[in-house]
């Protein structure tokens, strides 16, 4: 294989650049030309593609976003908008692609494998909601965002003793909620993996209270339901004043962490050489810091399970 292209796509992830730098510079060590396909699959379809060089990708490790933009395409789902894409593809000569991006952007890597351009999936994602791997990229970043935002809430919180209820993302999945409720001692973590009591989580505010806690921390994740919901029923069933933030955005920007900017050069390296051993199909992924790969289709057929021992660890450590 002489010449790939790679794309990110959905919601971006603090590390996708680090990720994209990998490939490029992966794969000009081993002779091959790479080619940058901006807007995801939209920029695929309309033919918005560039090669690059070694410099193309230099200063880029550290920043947030991803320099090939990204985009959700309703149009590449179906089969003209497949047609289109591969029309361009074979304009340029690409062999193979690499895509990061989410489950989603997966499901884009099945239908070209299929029909004949070899796929390797590089999973980026904030949610870290994806089976095969231990961690995606951009999750640790997001985590330590939301911890940073939790510190200075408590802050205030203290100040006016009052209880917080932070709405976090994470969409089904309840990794970036835990993580953080745990890093963070919140009083109660809720998540979509786990049906909670509200009666439990008002309990444990007002025992909190009783001891004479200045503050409490409730983290939702955004798979669970609405922060001003959560936050108006609460205010109803106690005299605690109550405030809600929901941290949005903010949380799928900034510089990766070390963390993620290893994961991401390790990962996308990785995509390079399944494709120069002739691989199709495929996800790259972390497990034990092991790196493995496997079988698309069965990564987005298999449900992520979040560690229930952890929630079991965050209760406990949160009497
Ligand atoms: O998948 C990443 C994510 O940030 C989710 O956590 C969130 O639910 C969603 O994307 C938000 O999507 P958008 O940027 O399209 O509003």
């Amino acid at each position: 294989m002489k010449k790939i292209g790679i794309l990110t796509s959905g919601g971006d992830a603090p590390g996708m650049n680090a990720a994209i730098r990998a490939v490029v510079r992966k794969a000009i060590f081993h002779e091959m030309e790479v080619y940058g396909i901006y807007n995801g699959y939209q920029g695929l379809m309309e033919g918005n593609i560039k090669q690059l060089g070694i410099g193309s990708v230099g200063d880029i490790i550290q920043r947030g976003g991803t320099i090939l933009y990204s985009a959700r395409s309703e149009a590449f789902k179906t089969e003209a908008g497949q047609e289109k894409a591969i029309e361009q593809l074979n304009k340029f000569g690409i062999e193979g692609l690499i895509v990061i991006g989410g489950d989603g952007s997966f499901q884009g890597a099945v239908k070209l494998t299929e029909k004949g351009y070899p796929c390797i999936g590089v999973p980026g994602t904030i949610d870290n909601d994806i089976t095969g791997t231990d961690f995606t990229i951009g999750f640790d970043t997001a985590l330590n965002t939301i911890i940073d935002a939790i510190d200075k809430i408590r802050d205030t919180a203290t100040s006016h003793e009052r209880t917080y209820v932070i709405e976090v993302m994470g969409r089904d999945a309840g990794d970036l909620a835990l993580w953080a409720g745990l890093a963070d001692g919140a009083e109660s973590i809720l998540i979509p993996e786990k049906p909670h009591d509200f009666d439990m989580v008002i309990d444990r505010l007002q025992k909190g209270q009783q001891r004479g806690k200045k503050h409490s921390i409730i983290v939702l994740a955004e798979g669970v339901g609405n922060g001003m919901d959560l936050g108006n029923r609460i205010q109803e069933a106690t005299d605690m004043e109550t405030r809600v933030t929901v941290l949005g955005h903010i949380q799928r920007g900034g510089r990766p962490t070390g963390f993620d900017r290893v994961l991401a050069s390790r990962l996308g390296a990785k995509a390079v050489d399944l494709l120069l051993d002739g691989k199709a199909g495929r996800m790259v992924g972390i497990e034990n810091n092991k790196l493995i790969d496997h079988d698309i289709k069965h990564i987005l057929t298999s449900k992520h399970e979040l560690d229930m021992d952890m929630v079991h660890l965050a209760n406990q450590l949160s009497i």
